[in-house]
């Protein structure tokens, strides 16, 4: 995991400070915590009600990543085989459970033409070496028998998982403190302090907060921060609405997804369901049309489960990204350091983002992986937009 590397001290570990208290934001806090450098974490509400708690909770490098995404898949390929390790410390340092599961993922269709998008992402998958095995629509049903007889084929992706998000959220919380790291909730940071060229501390609500390595990890925020000479940090808000079914017995015992729903058992017995994809949005509010949207889903890929009892509806927003990618490491402001933009993976690629931006700022490597996920690859686009601004209007 090497190649590049920052000049720091090697030594005598950093103080850090982290903007946000999400998975990412808390999970670089915890690594870092443990590997012995000051962290202080600054959320501007409570700890983990953002996108972290809005999640299904799917660790599904083997459903998410379409045909072509390489760098997708292989950054969650990455992180599936981190989950195992990391959701067993996480357990140990927080003494409680985060529900992490591993029965694979059903990947399937109700239509003939979806089948085939379903079959060039199984075929993608299975190029880049994914575990995935193609299932008739018989076979489908033979893993699970609650689905509706209208499934075509699909895949079985075994080595897909899921976890509890909410209660992961609330483990890495407990972890960072008992790491020795300090968490200052309902502290807004308004930018980052740039002192000589180089990141020096965050401005939070409460004043000047003085730091060694500043880590943005805030997610849609992000966007938002003032932080000098750096190009905008890039953002696309994608709303996501769901809702959670009573199922008391388990009808499911797998992930299963189709292009439009996705249904995620948990084992207290509720069905997670989600989600819309909304672009642009960037509220909170779940809707009577987008509420409409799912359970129609369920009752055509499910059609015994979509007179279960409704248990809650909600509704995030992901951190999108043009290209679907997160934006991670190193920029031209030295000392500052990224982990936003996680999109629709952020959960799955919560332990890679921890080891990757703990490895960088311990040990000063950045790895090679980091290089596909540079703020760099948007720097052209955002000069054209800066000089397209600064052209007198020709209308005007
Ligand atoms: P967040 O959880 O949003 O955390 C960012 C934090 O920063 C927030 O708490 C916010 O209050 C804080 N903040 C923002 N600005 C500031 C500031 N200026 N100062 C201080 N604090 C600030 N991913 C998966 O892997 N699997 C899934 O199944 C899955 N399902 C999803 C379903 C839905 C409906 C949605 C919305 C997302 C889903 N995701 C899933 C994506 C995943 O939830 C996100 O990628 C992930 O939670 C991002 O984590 P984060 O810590 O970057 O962001
Ligand atoms: N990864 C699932 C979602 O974003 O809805």
């Amino acid at each position: 995991m090497q190649s590049g590397s920052r000049s720091h001290k090697t030594f005598n570990l950093p103080k850090v400070a982290i903007i946000g208290g999400g998975v990412i934001g808390l999970s670089v806090g915890w690594r870092l915590a443990q590997a012995g450098c000051r962290v202080d974490v600054f959320e501007r509400h409570r700890t983990g009600q953002g996108a972290s708690w809005a999640a299904a909770g799917m660790l599904a490098a083997g459903a998410e990543a379409m045909p072509g995404e390489a760098a997708n898949f292989e950054l969650g390929r990455r992180s599936q085989a981190l989950w195992s390790e990391f959701a067993t410390q996480l357990e140990r340092a927080a003494g409680q459970s985060i529900e992490y599961r591993t029965e694979g993922t059903v990947v399937t269709s109700l239509k003939k033409a979806d089948q085939d998008k379903v079959r060039q992402q199984f075929e993608f998958l299975e190029t880049r070496g994914a575990r995935v095995s193609w299932l008739t629509g018989e076979e489908v049903r033979g893993r699970e028998p609650v689905l509706s007889r209208a499934v075509c084929g699909g895949y079985f992706s075994s080595d897909d998982g899921q976890v509890n998000n909410r209660k992961l959220v609330m483990a890495l919380r407990q972890a960072v403190g008992e790491a020795g790291g300090i968490v200052h909730e309902g502290q807004r940071v308004l930018g980052v302090e740039v002192t000589n060229g180089s990141a020096t501390g965050v401005i939070a609500d409460s004043g000047l907060a003085p730091a060694e390595i500043v880590v943005v990890a805030c997610g849609l925020g992000s966007k938002e921060l003032k932080i000098k000479d750096l190009m905008e940090i890039p953002m696309i808000p994608v709303k996501g609405q769901m809702m959670a079914l009573s199922m008391g017995e388990a009808y499911l015992s797998h992930v299963v997804r189709t292009g439009d729903v996705y249904l995620v058992p948990r084992r207290s017995g509720r069905l997670v369901v989600g989600a819309t994809s909304e672009r642009g949005r960037d509220d909170d509010l779940a809707t009577e049309e987008g509420l409409a949207a799912l359970k129609n889903g369920v009752a055509a890929l499910a059609p015994d489960l979509a007179s279960l009892p409704l248990e809650e509806t909600w509704a995030g927003v992901r951190p999108g990204t043009r290209d679907g990618l997160p934006i991670l490491g190193s920029c031209t402001i030295p000392d500052l350091i990224l982990a936003t933009g996680h999109y629709r993976n952020g959960i799955l690629w919560t332990p890679i983002t921890a080891a990757l931006v703990t490895e960088l700022i311990v040990s000063g490597r950045s790895s090679d992986l980091l290089k596909s996920f540079s703020l760099n690859r948007f720097s052209g686009e955002w000069t054209k937009l800066k000089t397209a601004l600064n052209q007198p209007s020709l209308t005007a």
